[in-house]
């Protein structure tokens, strides 16, 4: 077991590569009552916990974005409340970002701040969901517009989760991996660059390494930097337009899917600044393609991704802004850039 420490509003340690029920049940032998909330299809991969004292009730709920509901959330105060949950109690997310997401919200809300634990079952849940303290639900209005900072008390990264991953999902979850290389770790590009994801799947070692590392990073930024500011942003290189992406897609692509397409676009931004030399720029093609990521959106869709950048410019009442890169770990940024210029860029990943 490796640990990487978080230091946010709480200090919480991240346990890489442990087994999960070994550690469950040593953090619940202080416990009076203790609650899993999982995804319906996760549901039957979990044990009976018949052996764990206290004695751990389970709540399912819808899979996916579906499950990160206000609906939900209703349903979990209400289950909550009649089971009596006080402050000692603890609740465990285990599954992908949305579960944990919102098993996150549901701790921060009850009672004012009950104890969480954070199992993440996805390679995106395990290397970015879980690490940092945000939690939330969506709203009718937009992805995670309810939520909160609150960190897990811990957080269990087990691999054996990761075998029933679909290639796209595991991919998918790799894209945070490969930004987290673009942004501080040349170490991560190295180890991928070449590799095709079946390859990369089937080295044990290198995923800790790549899990490890990327933890490593965003725990590094989100404990010098906790709250939303300056230096936390960084993470969201090729996030600007990958949201945007994300919105148009209705959800259609995952996540990491539209951040791979959002660092493809930044590739070419930043080749026709002058930011990055040529080499650097195809880098990100190489790689992104090389683990099956999509580096290409509709080249009609440009209207409405503009559109959906410049209203995530005015919720954070700022200026459009992007995330860049000068070399591999050398992180600026780009304010206002002219919209001319960023068509030319989308024009190059888009058709
Ligand atoms: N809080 C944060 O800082 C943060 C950061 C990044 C993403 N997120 C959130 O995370 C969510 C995305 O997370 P995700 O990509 O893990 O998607 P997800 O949680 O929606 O899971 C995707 C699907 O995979 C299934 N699944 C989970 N584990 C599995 C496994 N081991 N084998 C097979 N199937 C499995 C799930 O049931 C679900 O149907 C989004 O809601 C996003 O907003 C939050």
């Amino acid at each position: 077991v490796r640990e990487i420490k978080v230091r946010a509003e709480r200090e919480y340690t991240v346990k890489v590569d442990c087994s999960w029920q070994t550690q469950l049940a040593q953090i619940l032998v202080d416990r009076k009552r203790a609650a899993v909330i999982v995804s319906e299809s996760m549901r039957e991969r979990l044990p009976d916990f018949d052996n764990l004292n206290p004695e751990v009730a389970i709540f399912a709920i819808p899979d996916g974005e579906a499950g990160k509901s206000q609906a939900t959330l209703l349903q979990l105060w209400n289950w909550l409340g009649a089971a009596g949950f006080t402050k000692s109690d603890l609740l465990i997310g285990i599954g992908g970002g949305a579960v944990t997401d919102i098993t996150g919200y549901v701790a921060a809300s009850w009672l004012r701040g009950i104890d969480w634990l954070a199992i993440p079952t996805t390679v995106a849940g395990a290397v970015d969901a879980a690490i940092g303290g945000k939690t939330a639900i969506n709203s009718e209005y937009g992805k995670n517009l309810i939520g909160a900072f609150h960190s897990p008390i811990s957080v269990f990264i087990d691999f054996q989760w990761f075998e029933t991953l679909s290639d796209r999902d595991f991919a998918a979850g790799l894209a945070e991996v490969v930004k987290t290389g673009f942004i501080a770790d040349g170490e991560i590009l190295k180890k991928v660059i070449g590799l095709p994801i079946a390859q990369i799947r089937g080295d044990r070692e290198l995923v800790i390494d790549l899990v490890e590392r990327t933890i490593a990073v965003k725990a590094e930024v989100v404990s010098e930097d906790f709250k939303e500011s300056f230096h936390r942003e960084i993470l969201n290189y090729g996030h600007t337009l990958g949201h945007a992406v994300e919105l148009d897609t209705n959800f259609e692509l995952r996540h990491g899917e539209c951040v791979s397409i959002g660092m493809a676009f930044m590739a070419r931004l930043q080749e026709d600044l002058g930011l990055i030399n040529s080499d650097l720029a195809q880098l990100h093609f190489d790689i992104l393609q090389g683990l099956g990521l999509p580096t290409v959106y509709k080249r009609t869709a440009w209207p409405k991704i503009l559109g959906h950048m410049k209203l995530d410019k005015k919720s954070r009442s700022g200026a459009l802004r992007f995330v860049t890169i000068r070399g591999v770990g050398e992180v600026d940024r780009l304010e206002s850039p002219d919209e001319e210029l960023l068509f030319r860029a989308y024009e190059k990943v888009s058709k």
